[in-house]
């Protein structure tokens, strides 16, 4: 085993698919300090700048005080403490479901809620650019798996006819991970009612930045009447919120009794010691600030407008994404970390995003923006991009 390892991690730097953790010091925000140097950055999915917020902080630092550091059990045992029921309450009534259960993080309530709801004769349809975590859900569900070409609703709807399976659950991104774009939430679910299958809707990038309120992506397409109300008994709704809440953790809003449900038969949700108490008093913050954070999700649509609207790149492709992610896509893994390298020497970091969380051929570096950025930011990784572009056709 170990000789294969050491193989395996050989052919991991061979391929330039070998990962380094960077060691941050100090504060998080726009600019970060790692191994000794301080980079903008353009690598968080703290969209709204939450994770720096005062009110929030302070809302932790009084929960410790009246909760204490850790819960020592699971929910079901002896952990489950009225700031995670407020926490719930709050957040389902904000988002109009009938009820809200807390997981310890996103990927941890994909597991749960997927493998508890279809197993073994069962069908998930997924899109294939779904998060790696929805399709470790399927796997451990058990059940038969399809995945539809992305966004291809044709593809997806002959798979739903010729489908078997009483229990039919379709999953996506609600804004996929690596390409910013949106899933088409009001046709998935049409064909939920046409063939009688559910819609699991992971909104890890979503909530709290779009539709009103930053309520989310449900919420966006009902603004925009697409949908006839955000809530639906056929959805599973999933937020995380380590993203745009600033904190840590996850929470899935249905009916009463797939909550229910999911109480009594999510693993991941019972095998498991509960979230600290006084995080979900944060959470009731942060979610306070989402609701009445329109002009920081403006301030954020400005810098995603100023920069679509002024990059002309000859070899790069810009994805389709309105939303704070925006992939360059380079195609080669090589390239990926060309362009993030000399990003880096000019003291600017975006991420290279490579197989396998990428197809190959499609590696990028993931831009994600942060209210926290100015115009400033924005201009300068504009002019950097360029420059890499005019050096590279020099060569
Ligand atoms: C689409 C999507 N779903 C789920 C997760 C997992 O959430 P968490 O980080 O809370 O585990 C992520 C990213 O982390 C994600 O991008």
């Amino acid at each position: 085993m170990l000789d294969q390892i050491h193989h395996e991690l050989q052919s991991l730097k061979d391929n330039h698919l070998f990962r380094t953790r960077k060691l941050l010091s100090g504060r998080l925000g726009p600019n970060l300090s790692f191994n000794h140097q301080n980079y903008l950055s353009f690598s968080s999915n703290d969209y709204l700048g939450l994770s720096q917020n005062q009110s929030i902080q302070d809302a932790l630092i009084e929960g410790i005080h009246l909760s204490g550091n850790g819960m020592g059990a699971s929910h079901l045992i002896s952990g489950h403490h009225e700031f995670h029921e407020a926490f719930e309450n709050a957040f389902s009534e904000a988002i109009r479901f009938e009820r809200a259960l807390l997981f310890s993080s996103g990927y941890m309530a994909n597991m749960g809620v997927i493998s508890a709801l279809v197993g073994k004769d069962d069908t998930i349809f997924s899109d294939k650019l779904n998060h790696a975590s929805l399709n470790d859900a399927s796997i451990l569900s058990r059940a038969i798996h399809k995945r539809y070409r992305h966004h291809d609703l044709q593809h997806l709807e002959d798979l739903l006819q010729t489908s078997k399976s009483k229990v039919k659950l379709i999953v996506t991104d609600a804004v996929f991970s690596m390409d910013g774009d949106l899933a088409n939430i009001p046709d998935l679910l049409r064909l939920c009612e046409m063939y009688d299958a559910y819609l699991y809707i992971d909104d890890a990038h979503g909530f709290g930045v779009l539709g009103k309120n930053g309520k989310g992506t449900l919420q966006y397409f009902y603004d925009q009447e697409k949908i006839k109300e955000p809530y639906s008994p056929r959805i599973i709704y999933m937020a995380t919120l380590g993203k745009a809440a600033g904190i840590h953790g996850a929470v899935v809003a249905s009916s009463n009794n797939l909550i229910e449900y999911f109480i009594q038969k999510s693993k991941q949700y019972i095998y498991t010691t509960a979230m600290p108490a006084f995080m979900a008093y944060g959470l009731k913050e942060s979610l306070n600030q989402i609701l009445k954070a329109d002009q920081i999700r403006a301030h954020l649509n400005n810098l995603i407008t100023q920069f679509r609207a002024n990059v002309k790149f000859q070899k790069i492709a810009l994805g389709s994404s309105l939303t704070a992610i925006q992939p360059l896509i380079v195609g080669s893994e090589i390239n990926a970390l060309r362009l993030n390298q000399w990003l880096m020497e000019k003291g600017i970091y975006v991420p290279a995003i490579r197989p396998p969380t990428v197809p190959h051929g499609t590696s990028r570096l993931r831009i994600s923006f942060s209210a926290l950025h100015q115009n400033k930011d924005v201009m300068t990784l504009m002019k950097n991009i360029l420059a890499f572009e005019s050096q590279s056709d020099a060569h």
